[in-house]
């Protein structure tokens, strides 16, 4: 029996040595559950518009998916800040759990696995100009990502909380403007153009950082911390790669070529966004490796 070393642990031990090891059934009022969890705030978000059953889905996978992206944002953003103060175990502490986060948005597309056209059809016009292009919370981990873009943040004007997030998202630097960052101070040739890259255009591909990183990669061994980031943030580039893949997928099998519900072409948009590699040097390294 392990020895409680809080008050409250205490407390919880005397309780389940006098219910004989059995849970709690009395409560006055809701249960201690429900509200920390907000169980019924959260039981009350899905309001599906039409009658067919499977718009619930569309609007459960919808709901999750933001839950998580903002949970990955948080992940991403302690990964930033742990490589700004050099400690490059941290980050590459976060970027595993933020993984664990990716490896659950990836396979929340199984919940829209079965939806055919036909139910699609059924409920998409409820959905009016509604679109997950519109999503502030994903955006923002584009711009983590280093796809920062003072266009994407124009949907947003209206909408004081998201543009302010958005904005700082923008000004702040993105995972691998960080990586970079610590790759510069540890003596690698990191080009000046890309340590300060204009933030309101997405990054772009310089072979002087691929020539750094293909530096780092020459000791490929777990005692090179920065070989060790490296394979973490392609790691997280993967999944995001996963994810567009799966979202591509899931439109293609739902809806074929049809244009967006954002105003977007929808497939050939999409498939575009999913080509374009994440960290684009440590991809491109592996050519001349
Ligand atoms: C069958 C279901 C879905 C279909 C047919 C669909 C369709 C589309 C289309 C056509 C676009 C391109 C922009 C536009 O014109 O609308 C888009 C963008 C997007 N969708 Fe979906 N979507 C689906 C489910 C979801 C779900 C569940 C999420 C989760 C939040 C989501 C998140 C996004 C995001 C974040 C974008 C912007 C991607 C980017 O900027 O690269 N979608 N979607």
């Amino acid at each position: 029996m392990p020895i409680p070393s809080t008050a409250a642990e205490r407390r919880r031990a005397e309780r389940a040595a006098r219910s004989g090891g059995e849970p709690e059934l009395e409560f006055a009022g809701g249960t201690p559950y429900a509200r920390y969890g907000a169980i019924d705030t959260l039981l009350d978000l899905q309001r599906p518009r039409t009658a067919e059953p499977s718009e619930t889905s569309f609007i459960i996978a919808t709901q999750v998916m933001e839950l998580l992206f903002s949970l990955l944002a948080e992940h991403w953003e302690r990964a930033r800040e742990a490589m700004e103060r050099d400690d490059t175990a941290a980050a590459v502490a976060e970027l595993r759990r933020g993984a664990r986060v990716q490896d659950v948005l990836v396979s929340s597309w199984d919940l829209l696995a079965d939806l055919s056209p036909t139910e699609f059809s059924r409920f998409r016009d409820a959905l009016g100009d509604a679109s997950g292009f519109q999503s502030h919370t994903y955006r923002r981990l584009e711009f983590l990502l280093g796809n920062t873009s003072a266009a994407m943040v124009r949907p947003h004007r209206g909408s004081p909380r998201a543009r302010a997030e958005l904005e700082r998202a923008m000004e702040e630097p993105g995972l691998y403007d960080a990586a970079l960052g610590l790759l510069a101070r540890r003596g690698l040739p990191v080009p000046d153009e890309a340590l300060r890259r204009d933030r309101t255009r997405p990054y772009a591909e310089h072979p002087g950082v691929r020539e750094a990183w293909a530096r780092v990669y020459a000791d490929d061994t777990p005692g090179n911390d920065l070989f060790v980031l490296a394979e973490a943030l392609l790691d997280t580039a993967e999944r995001v790669t996963r994810w567009r893949q799966r979202h591509l997928a899931a439109v293609k099998r739902s809806m074929g070529a049809k244009p967006g519900t954002g105003g977007s072409n929808g497939l050939r948009w999409l498939a575009a966004n999913a080509a374009e590699d994440v960290f684009p040097e440590l991809w491109s390294l592996r050519t001349e490796l």
